[in-house]
């Protein structure tokens, strides 16, 4: 047995559905990945630890990072604004997330994440960067403007400079992982989960 497949014979998923839409995933071609169980546990965690009811993510897909997000939200009352620029994929999530009992939990924008989210006001207690690599960069200092001091920011997909993709997604990435690690606002660690989770707390 893998520690992978240990870890996920012990820990189930938050909500039942999420297996259903990993199967779903692995079966599709027209998708790219979510976010996983390892990552989709941390994620759940994490909202629960810091108590947050205001959340947001950029790139939903079919929705398995925002039924992770949603399923502690439902523990903590709060709310998430999810951003997805492909209309067909904001139908899909609407479904999956109604499925997983939990659309009162989330409101499904449809647009780029870098448009729609000069205008939500804020200020967040965590926000899930998960969407195109070119809006890693352009988004973070607002991203940092928007969070509350203790705050998390999470980028997935930062050990991209080291994995198999293709050049442009290594230098977007490694770029964004510098200016991460050097923001003045910021205290972050890379976990090697996935293609790599960046977690950066606002400093108080
Ligand atoms: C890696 S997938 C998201 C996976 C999802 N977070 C999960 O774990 O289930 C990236 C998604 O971002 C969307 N996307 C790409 N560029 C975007 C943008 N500028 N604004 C909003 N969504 C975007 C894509 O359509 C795609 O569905």
């Amino acid at each position: 047995m893998t520690q992978d497949e240990y870890i996920q014979s012990i820990i189930k998923p938050s909500n039942p559905y999420l297996d259903t839409l990993l199967k779903e995933e692995s079966l599709r071609k027209d998708v790219c990945p979510s976010i996983g169980p390892h990552i989709g546990n941390l994620v759940s965690f994490l909202v629960e630890l810091l108590k947050a009811t205001r959340v947001v993510e950029f790139g939903t897909c079919l929705g398995y990072s925002t039924i992770c997000l949603a399923q502690s939200l439902e523990k903590t009352r709060g709310k998430l604004i999810s951003i997805e620029s492909s209309p067909r994929l904001v139908e899909e999530t609407k479904k999956n997330v109604y499925k997983a009992g939990l659309a009162h939990r989330v409101t499904i924008i449809e647009g780029k994440a870098e448009e729609v989210f000069d205008t939500l006001p804020g200020p967040f207690d965590l926000i899930l960067q998960d969407a195109s690599k070119e809006i890693y960069l352009p988004l973070l200092n607002k991203c940092v403007k928007k969070l509350r001091p203790g705050g998390l920011l999470l980028s997935d997909d930062v050990l991209f400079p080291a994995k198999e993709v293709r050049k442009r997604q290594r230098e977007l990435i490694n770029e964004y992982n510098q200016a991460l690690i050097k923001h003045p606002e910021l205290t972050t660690i890379i976990l090697p989960l996935g293609d790599g989770i960046a977690i950066s707390m606002k400093k108080y």
